[in-house]
C-alpha cells in the first residue's frame, strides 16, 4: 500500500525542479532564447492527466511548450502499450528524432508511462535506440523532477523504473490542457486480469486514494476555476474496497457532486461486472452526474467473455442496460468492443453484432484483438488470422454506426445545457459537448469557453449536432 507523498518527498521534489530551472535558464542565456519542451500522449485519460504533471513540471522548470518537436530542447513521450500498434508508433517516431537529435545534439529525449514498464521493451530502447537520454515509468512519476535533474546535469543517460508506486504524483504542479475541465485518479493499477490485458502488469495492483485526498484535490481544482471533472480509474466501480474504510464509488461520485463550483460529475471506466444499483440510483437522482455510462462490453458471447476473464455474461450485460434505461431512460451508453479474441467464432462474433444492435450504443471504440506478450490469451492456441480479424472489424464499424446514427437523434429539437469548450475551426463557431457527451457546434467566440449554456439542439449530422444559444 502507497502512502500520501510526504512533506518531505514533496520538498525534495520542489527543490530539484528549482535545480533544474537554473540550469536550463543557463541553456537558454547560452542559446539567447526560451528552452521549448514537447510532450507526446499516447494512450489513455490517465496517461493524459499524467501528462497534465509534466507538464506543470517543466513549466515550473522554465520550458515553454511546444506543438512541433523539432524545435524542441527537451522531448517526452508517454507511452501506452495496451495495443501493438500503440507501442509500433512510438518505435516509429524515435527512428525520425533520431534524425532530429543528429543535427540538434543538444536535445534531450526522455520516454515514460506504460511501455516503459515492460522490462524487454526497455532492453530494446537500450539497444536499438541508444539516443535517448532518460527512461522512467508509471510508478515514479512522482521523481521526475529528480530524474531531469540528472539528466540535465550528468547528461548521461539515466534509467529509473519501479515495479511498485512509492509515492501518489499528486502534489505536484500541473498544467491542466482545460482550464475548465480536469481529469482527478481516483485509484490506480487493477486487479481484474482480463486475459488480454497488459494493464494490470504495468500500472500494478489496485489501489484507491482516499476520498479526502480526492474531495481536498476537487476543491482545489473548483478554486481554480474547474466546472467539470471526471473521476478516473481503471474499473472505477470498484472504488474503495482496498480502503482501511471501505467507501463505495456511488458515495464518493455524490461528495463530488457536492463541491461548491463543480456543475457536472463524469467518470471513466465502468467495469459491468461491479455496476451497482446505488451507482445507478446516483446516476438518476443527482443532476450534476453526467447521464454518460461507458461501460466496455467486449463482446456479445458469453463463452468468449468467460475466456476473457471478464466475470459477466451476456445476459448480465443485457440485465444492466435494461436496468440503466428504466431508471436513465435517455442515458447515453458507449463501450469497447474487441474482435478476433482466440477462439472467436464466426457465431460468437455474430453474438457481438447482435448485442450492439439491441442496446443501441452511442458510439463504441472498437480494436482488433492485439497479442500482449505476458497475459495467458498470448498463449492461446486458437488465435484468429488477421483477415478474418479486419473483416470483423468492418463489418462491427457498420453495425455501430448505423446504430450511433439512430440514437443520436432522439434530442432533436431538445435545449440542452452545453459546457463550451474550444472555437471551432469553422470561423464563428464554437463547440461544446452536452451532459450526455453529445458534440454540439453553434455560433459564438472565445469569451464562451469554459461556460455552461443552453442551446436549442436543431440539427443532427449522425454523431454531432449544431444548434444555438436558446433564448436569442
Ligand atoms: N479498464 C478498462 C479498459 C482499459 S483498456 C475496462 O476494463 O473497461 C481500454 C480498452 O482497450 C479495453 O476496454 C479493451 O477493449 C481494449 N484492449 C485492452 N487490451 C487489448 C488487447 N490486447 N487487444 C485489443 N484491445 C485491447
Ligand atoms: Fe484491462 Fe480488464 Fe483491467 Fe480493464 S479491467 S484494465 S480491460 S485487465
Ligand atoms: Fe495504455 Fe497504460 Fe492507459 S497501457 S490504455 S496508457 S493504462
Amino acid at each position: 500500500m502507497i502512502e500520501k507523498q510526504p512533506e518531505a518527498e514533496y520538498e525534495k521534489q520542489l527543490a530539484c525542479i528549482e535545480e533544474a530551472r537554473l540550469l536550463a535558464e543557463a541553456e537558454a542565456r547560452q542559446k539567447g532564447r526560451p528552452l521549448f519542451a514537447h510532450i507526446e500522449t499516447f494512450g489513455c485519460q490517465m496517461n493524459a492527466r499524467d501528462s497534465e504533471k509534466l507538464r506543470g513540471i517543466l513549466a515550473k522548470a522554465g520550458y515553454r511548450d511546444t506543438e512541433n518537436e523539432d524545435e524542441a530542447d527537451l522531448v517526452i513521450y508517454n507511452t501506452c502499450t495496451v495495443r501493438d500498434n500503440a507501442n509500433q508508433h512510438v518505435f516509429g517516431r524515435l527512428g525520425h528524432l533520431n534524425g532530429v537529435k543528429r543535427k540538434n545534439k543538444d536535445m534531450l529525449i526522455g520516454l515514460c508511462g506504460c511501455m516503459m514498464q515492460e522490462a524487454h521493451i526497455v532492453e530494446k530502447i537500450k539497444k536499438s535506440y541508444p539516443f535517448v537520454d532518460l527512461i522512467f515509468g508509471t510508478h515514479n512519476l512522482y521523481a521526475f523532477p529528480e530524474l531531469l535533474l540528472r539528466a540535465l546535469r550528468e547528461r548521461k543517460k539515466v534509467i529509473d523504473v519501479r515495479d511498485r508506486m512509492e509515492y501518489e504524483p499528486e502534489h505536484l504542479p500541473v498544467v491542466r490542457k482545460y482550464p475548465f475541465k480536469s481529469g482527478v485518479n481516483i485509484m490506480y493499477g487493477c486487479n481484474n486480469f482480463c486475459t488480454y490485458c497488459i494493464v494490470p502488469y504495468v500500472r500494478g495492483r489496485e489501489f484507491s486514494r482516499k476520498p479526502e485526498d480526492i474531495l481536498d484535490e476537487v476543491r482545489r481544482l473548483a478554486a481554480d476555476g474547474v466546472v467539470e471533472i471526471m473521476l478516473l480509474g481503471q474499473n472505477v466501480n470498484s472504488y474503495g474496497k482496498t480502503l482501511d474504510e471501505p467507501m463505495s464509488f456511488a458515495k464518493l461520485l455524490l461528495a463530488a457532486a457536492e463541491v461548491p463550483g463543480i456543475e457536472r460529475v463524469r467518470f471513466m471506466t465502468s467495469h459491468p461486472k461491479d455496476l451497482s444499483d446505488e451507482l445507478i440510483e446516483a446516476m438518476a437522482e443527482n443532476e450534476k452526474i453526467c447521464p454518460h455510462l461507458h461501460l466496455p462490453a467486449q463482446s456479445g458471447s458469453s463463452g468468449l467473455l468467460k475466456r476473457m476473464n471478464r466475470h459477466y455474461d451476456r445476459e448480465r450485460y443485457l440485465e444492466l442496460v435494461r436496468k440503466l434505461r428504466a431508471k436513465i431512460p435517455d442515458i447515453s451508453l458507449t463501450t469497447d468492443i474487441i474482435v478476433g479474441f482466440p477462439g472467436e467464432s464466426e457465431e460468437d462474433f455474430k453474438e457481438t453484432l447482435s448485442l450492439v444492435s439491441e442496446v443501441g450504443f452511442d458510439s463504441a471504440f472498437t480494436f482488433i484483438y492485439s497479442k500482449r506478450s505476458g497475459t495467458p490469451a498470448a498463449d492461446y492456441p486458437d488465435q484468429v488470422p488477421d483477415e478474418v480479424a479486419h473483416a470483423r472489424l468492418s463489418k462491427l464499424l457498420e453495425v455501430v454506426k448505423k446504430g450511433a446514427e439512430e440514437r443520436c437523434g432522439r434530442f432533436t429539437g431538445r435545449t440542452e445545457k452545453v459546457l463550451v469548450e474550444e472555437v471551432n475551426r469553422e470561423p464563428g463557431l464554437v463547440s461544446g459537448r452536452t451532459p450526455h457527451n453529445i458534440v454540439v457546434h453553434l455560433p459564438g467566440d472565445a469569451s464562451m469557453i469554459g461556460k455552461i449554456i443552453p442551446v436549442k439542439l436543431s440539427v443532427c449530422h449522425g454523431f454531432y449536432y449544431s444548434g444555438e444559444k436558446d433564448g436569442e
